[in-house]
């Protein structure tokens, strides 16, 4: 059976959860109020808006939808700052191993994330060309874990969705996938993603018998 793999981008190809961060807190701070490294860990594979909505419940701040999305935008001005320069080096370690192996096989290569600026993101560290197709922010309008996004991409790659594989490092991500009936893989700590149906600490655990045999069965 033909099989489609479908990659997250934040926190999965890329660490780019460190520029969300340093673009909410410098909003957080301009507001009055801090911003944690772990309260970003809630912010993982979830919209734009909604993170600016548990932004202002954080800071107990209400805003009027003109303040909203003033701020939305501001944040992404800021975010657009710190990656501007991003550039292979920032390609999470044994990432283009694994699309590489899934290339040369012609199994079709999906990016399934909430992000509106993936697309830029890919470009930026060269992977672009990995990807059959593009599903994010842009293209859906529920946000993990509704299944939404994975759904699409599995559509657009022409795979069943339980003939897919999805690598998520969210909470609501692989949530997502298993709604979807897709194979979920985690990467992050097993012990936060503890609905995945395989965990890894990251892709270099990750060696290429295991991904055949996701291909083979
Ligand atoms: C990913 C990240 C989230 C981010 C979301 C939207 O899912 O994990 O932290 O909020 O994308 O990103 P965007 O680039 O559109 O603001
Ligand atoms: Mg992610």
């Amino acid at each position: 059976m033909k099989k489609g793999f479908i990659f997250d981008l934040d926190g999965v190809i890329v660490d780019t959860a460190k520029y969300h961060y340093l673009a909410w807190k410098k909003l957080a701070n301009q507001l009055g109020f801090d911003f944690t490294k772990e309260q970003n860990e809630l912010f993982k594979g979830v919209s734009r808006k909604r993170c600016l909505e548990i932004l202002l419940e954080i800071g107990n701040r209400k805003a009027t939808q003109e303040e909203f999305d003033t701020w939305m935008v501001e944040k992404n001005i800021d975010y657009l700052a710190y990656i501007k320069n991003m550039d292979a080096s920032e390609i999470l370690p044994d990432v283009p191993k694994i699309l590489q192996f899934l290339k040369e096989r012609n199994i079709p290569i999906a990016l399934g994330s909430a992000s509106k600026n993936a697309q830029p993101i890919l470009e930026k560290v060269g992977l672009l060309h990995y990807f059959d197709t593009i599903v994010d922010g842009n293209n859906v309008t529920k946000a993990k874990p509704d299944p939404e996004v994975f759904l699409l991409a599995a559509k657009q790659l022409g795979v069943k969705p339980e003939d897919c594989v999805v690598f998520e490092d969210a909470v609501a991500g692989v949530e997502a996938a298993n709604r979807a009936e897709m194979i979920s893989i985690g990467i992050g700590d097993k012990n936060v993603l503890t609905k995945a149906k395989y965990n890894f600490n990251d892709f270099t655990q990750i060696d290429t018998y295991f991904v055949q045999e996701l291909i083979n069965r």
